[in-house]
């Protein structure tokens, strides 16, 4: 005859291994899904470009930014981190990568959108390296899963220009 505590701890451990095995599927299914995001960034504006007392040049510019990463989301997907990046090549650096603007989407029906921004985090070059400077910008997203590993992706979009002359 077992007792309470032997049937508890019996029933704890099937419950236990019961979900880990729902988190290894949940995991394993996500390699099944095959997101196929979009996104579209018009720069609709450069709304000043100047040279800093410090020597760096410094542009702000107004974006709209356009995204549908909704098939990024599956049953298993706890929210999904996006951003957007300016990438460009100088003498000094093969890449130089900063960050604009970023989110949070957490959820599926926030996952398509278009907004119409300036760029939240300052777009600024070490030295007078930004002018008639060609970039692309490239959204990020990351995908955190409720339960199993991150994964990340990336759209690149080619052949933005910023202005010859400061303005
Ligand atoms: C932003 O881009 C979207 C998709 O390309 C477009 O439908 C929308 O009209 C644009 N908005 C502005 C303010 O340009
Ligand atoms: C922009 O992206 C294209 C395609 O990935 C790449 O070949 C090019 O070097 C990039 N340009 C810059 C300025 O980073």
């Amino acid at each position: 005859m077992h007792t309470f505590g032997y049937r508890a701890n019996a029933l704890l451990t099937l419950g236990v291994t019961i979900l880990a095995l729902m988190c290894a599927m949940a995991s394993f299914s996500d390699n099944f899904n095959l997101p196929s995001p979009s996104a579209q960034v018009q720069v609709l504006n450069v709304n000043w470009f100047q040279k800093q007392r410090n020597g760096n040049d410094e542009v702000s510019l107004t974006l709209n930014i356009s995204a549908d990463l909704q098939s990024a989301f599956t049953w298993n997907t706890k929210q999904v981190f996006v951003f957007l990046a300016a990438e460009y090549e100088t003498t000094q650096n093969a890449l130089n990568q900063i960050s604009l603007w970023d989110a949070i989407i957490p959820s599926k029906e926030h996952a398509k959108f278009s907004i119409h921004t300036t760029n939240k985090y300052r777009l600024t070059d070490q030295g007078s390296n930004l002018r008639g400077k060609e970039f692309n910008l490239t959204l990020h997203w990351h995908v955190m899963p409720k339960t199993g590993k991150m994964f990340a992706d990336n759209i690149v979009m080619t052949g933005y220009h910023l202005p010859e002359d400061y303005r």
